[in-house]
C-alpha cells in the first residue's frame, strides 16, 4: 500500500512545484489511502511555531510552539513520533476530541526543519512500524518536490 502511495505521489507532483498546490493535494492522497483515520495534514515552520497548513479532517488548532504537543516535540526532535494512546502522551493537544492515537513525521529540507506530516486516528494503536516506515518515505518523496522558500 505504502509503495503505491509513494509512487501515486510522486505522479501527482509531477511537473508542479506550487508549495500550496502540492502539499494540499499531498494531504488529500495520504489520507484518502489511510483507513481509519480522521484526521491527515501538516503543520509548517514559522519562527518557532509550527503553523497549519494544508489538511484533511476538521478545524485544528492554528499554532504549535516547537516543544509542545505530538507535533511539537516530534519537530524539536527531529524524529517521527508513533503516540499509541495520545491521552497518556504529556502535552498532547486536542484538536478533534476523536483522536485516538497519532503519527508525527518531521519534513527537514537541506538540514532544516520545515514542518511536519501529522495522522490522527480514532482507533488507539492505529499506526506502527510499517506505517512510520511508509509515511518516512511518503515526505521523502514529498520533500524534493516542495519549493518550501515559497510557501
Ligand atoms: N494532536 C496534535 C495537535 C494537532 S492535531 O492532532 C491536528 C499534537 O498534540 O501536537
Amino acid at each position: 500500500m505504502y509503495r503505491d502511495l509513494s509512487a501515486a505521489l510522486a505522479a501527482l507532483l509531477e511537473g508542479e512545484t506550487d508549495a500550496l498546490g502540492n502539499l494540499s493535494n499531498a494531504a488529500a492522497l495520504v489520507a484518502d489511502a489511510l483507513d481509519r483515520t480522521n484526521w491527515c495534514g501538516f503543520y509548517l515552520l514559522r519562527g518557532d511555531e509550527l503553523v497549519l497548513g494544508p489538511f484533511q479532517g476538521k478545524t485544528a488548532c492554528v499554532r504549535i510552539p516547537l516543544g509542545k504537543g505530538v507535533c511539537g516535540t516530534a519537530a524539536e526532535r527531529r524524529e517521527t513520533l508513533v503516540v499509541p494512546d495520545v491521552h497518556a502522551f504529556p502535552g498532547h493537544i486536542a484538536c478533534d476530541a476523536a483522536s485516538r492515537s497519532e503519527i508525527v513525521v518531521p519534513i527537514l529540507a537541506g538540514g532544516a526543519l520545515v514542518g511536519v506530516l501529522d495522522v490522527d486516528s480514532p482507533e488507539p494503536g492505529r499506526f506502527d512500524a510499517e506505517d512510520r516506515a511508509g509515511l518516512e518515505e511518503v515526505v521523502k518523496v514529498l520533500t524534493p518536490r516542495i519549493a518550501w522558500d515559497r510557501l
